[in-house]
């Protein structure tokens, strides 16, 4: 096969559609391997931060850039044209829900049918956006099909064109993990397909995991969100229980913790947050109901955990009381912004949903986050709010510091010795051996 030869040699031409958390850092891997990259998207920005050699991402480093650009190993455009110079084509573009909690497949189609206008025979297409099993064969294999240089007798999957599936498991920010070591389950729609991406992720990734199928892969992805999803809700479950025992439910993790089998520690918090936890379950679940079954475990585990921001509230209430202040009118400091700590994703954060319920209360509510100077529009918010400076100052301001989001660099030490009150959502202030009757847990 063609492909195969060209890959190997490094001959092929990579693009990358979709220059996101996901696009970004996997063309950088096979630009750093010698491979030509051209990463396509219809950000303008984000063609020009690449062009600068500049990183839009806070954990990838813009020397990483500056390098594959000035290299001429990456470049990046919207000028989806180019497709028809590419060997293999990678498709990384969001797949959010819709406001009806439906998968929202218009980037994925639109994609597709962009790639249509100009795919020609030989080419390997991956889709890596997470989505429900089916959706290589059911949507993108028709289109591709049919694509229109592939003329009246369209093209033949396996022989014309190639087609694979392979989730992304990018974990941000993970110091022990990244793109090339994290080992990659693909499914082809034939065995040539499989052997193509096969031969593509070799070149980049420690290990690659062969499956049966695209949908094999696409089911894969969904059990480890799901997985993780419910043992999040079971534990913010117990937390819940714990609480009302006084008992420390992070005393417990820790103890259960030290069972040498057959328990992994899950963390309770504020809420689910990021791209991929709260929102790929239920692409599942859209899809049960065409074989008529409910994903009852799945919509379980969102129910407990689209609960946590209110049982922050409610905790957030209690505190007060203990200071014979109502929430209405009181002064609230949010701590952390983005969905975990360490990175600048505000992607689903529980910080926003917190913003949005304490002040539907009457609260008064401000931010601070080191990664997130301005919180950004998106669909469900828009609180045009600046993050507040963390100052001594400052924190004598709030009735309440209420913490969201245990960043790293947060001076744990200060804020206790500055702060009223405070709630932590993450046992942040016990992990740095601070202690203090003005630290709740929530
Ligand atoms: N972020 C993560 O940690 C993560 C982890 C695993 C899987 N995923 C999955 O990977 C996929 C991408 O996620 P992400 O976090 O990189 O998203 P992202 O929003 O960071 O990036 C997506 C990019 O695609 C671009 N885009 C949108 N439509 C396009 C189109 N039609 N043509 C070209 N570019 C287009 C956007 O401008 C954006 O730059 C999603 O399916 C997500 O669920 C994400």
């Amino acid at each position: 096969m063609e492909i195969i030869e060209k890959i190997q040699n490094k001959s092929a031409k990579i693009g990358i559609i979709g220059l996101g958390y996901v696009g970004l850092p996997l063309g950088l891997e096979f630009a750093g391997k010698g491979f030509d990259v051209i990463g396509f998207d219809l950000d303008e920005k984000k063609i020009e931060f690449i062009g600068r050699g500049e990183s839009y991402i806070k954990h990838i480093d813009s020397e990483r850039i500056r390098k594959s650009v000035t290299d001429g190993k990456l470049l990046a455009v919207s000028d989806f044209s180019k497709i028809s110079e590419m060997d293999a084509i990678i498709i990384c573009v969001p797949t959010p829900l819709n406001e009806y909690r439906e998968p929202d497949m218009s980037y994925v189609e639109s994609t597709t049918k962009t790639i249509t206008e100009y795919m020609r025979a030989g080419q390997l297409i991956v889709l890596e956006s997470t989505t429900y099993p089916g959706t290589t064969e059911e949507i993108l294999l028709p289109l591709f099909r049919n694509a229109k240089s592939a003329g009246d007798n369209g093209f033949e999957v396996g022989k014309d064109f190639y087609l694979a599936f392979s989730p992304e498991r990018e974990d941000p920010n993970n110091e022990k993990y990244s793109t090339s070591t994290i080992p990659k389950v693909i499914g082809g729609v034939t065995a040539n397909c499989l052997k193509a991406a096969i031969t593509l992720y070799d070149q980049v990734i420690i290990k690659t995991v062969p499956v049966s199928s695209p949908k094999a892969a696409e089911a894969t992805k969904l059990l480890e969100n799901i997985y993780r999803s419910i043992n999040i809700a079971l534990v913010n479950e117990l937390k819940m229980v714990f609480d009302r025992m006084e008992i420390d439910i992070w005393e417990v993790i820790a103890a259960a913790s030290t069972k040498p089998f057959g328990f992994t520690a899950f963390y309770p918090g504020p809420g689910l947050g990021g791209h991929c936890i709260p929102i790929d379950p239920f692409y599942l679940t859209w899809k049960a109901r065409e074989y008529e079954i409910n994903t009852k475990f799945i919509e379980l585990a969102g129910e407990i955990n689209t609960h946590q921001p209110h049982y922050v509230v409610e905790k957030a209430m209690e505190v007060l009381n203990e200071y014979k202040l109502p929430l209405n009118g009181s002064r609230i400091l949010i701590l952390g912004a983005s969905y975990k700590k360490d990175i600048d994703d505000t992607r689903e954060s529980p910080s926003l949903k917190l913003i949005e319920l304490f002040i539907e209360r009457g609260a008064r509510v401000d931010y601070t986050d080191p990664y997130i100077p301005s919180l950004p529009k998106t669909r469900k918010y828009n609180f045009a709010m600046k993050s507040i400076d963390l100052t001594t100052e400052n924190i004598k301001n709030y009735d309440l510091l209420v913490l969201s989001t245990d960043h790293t660099n947060f001076d744990y030490k200060m804020i206790v010795h500055n702060a009223k009150a405070i709630l932590d959502t993450r046992n942040a202030f016990a992990k740095n051996n601070l202690k203090s009757p003005t630290i709740f847990k929530a």
